[in-house]
């Protein structure tokens, strides 16, 4: 699976700790890695704060990988060359968010993957992880 972060994910402990949790970025990546270990996956991790990084990377997953974990950032809310990303993909995804993105401000309730991922998974923190890689797991 790779998963991939997008914009100020790397900042993650900088970041108000209501929405968050605190933690550092690094170890939102062990825990994720202990998930798909737990599952049997493979994770391979990738971070950019550019969105054209991202683009280029979602090209290139279906190299290395059958499935896509994605917390995609603000960008998930008006990056729409992201969802054509992920349709080049050609991949299942599923779309995590570490906060509940339905109850916070209105620009967050919009989903530009929304009809191109399998599902968005949100509000649950890093357990969000596991149950996306769950999912992900059973739409393979
Ligand atoms: C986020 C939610 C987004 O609205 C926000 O811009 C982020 C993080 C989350 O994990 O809850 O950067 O994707």
């Amino acid at each position: 699976m790779a998963v991939l972060h997008g914009v100020n994910l790397d900042a993650l402990d900088r970041r108000p700790a209501e929405h968050y949790g605190g933690l550092t970025f690094a170890r939102l990546e062990i825990r994720i890695e202990a998930f798909a270990r737990g599952l049997g996956l493979e994770a391979s991790f990738f971070q950019t704060n550019h969105e054209g990084e991202f683009v280029e990377e979602l090209h290139k997953t279906p190299d290395y990988a059958d499935g896509i974990v994605l917390n995609p950032g603000a960008w998930t809310h008006y990056a729409w060359a992201l969802r054509d990303a992920l349709e080049v993909s050609g991949l299942p995804a599923v779309e995590v968010h570490l906060s509940d993105v339905r109850a916070r401000e209105p620009f967050r309730r919009v989903s530009v993957f929304d009809g191109v991922s399998v599902e968005q998974v949100s509000g649950q923190g890093v357990e969000g992880y596991r149950v996306a890689l769950e999912r992900l797991k059973a739409a393979l």
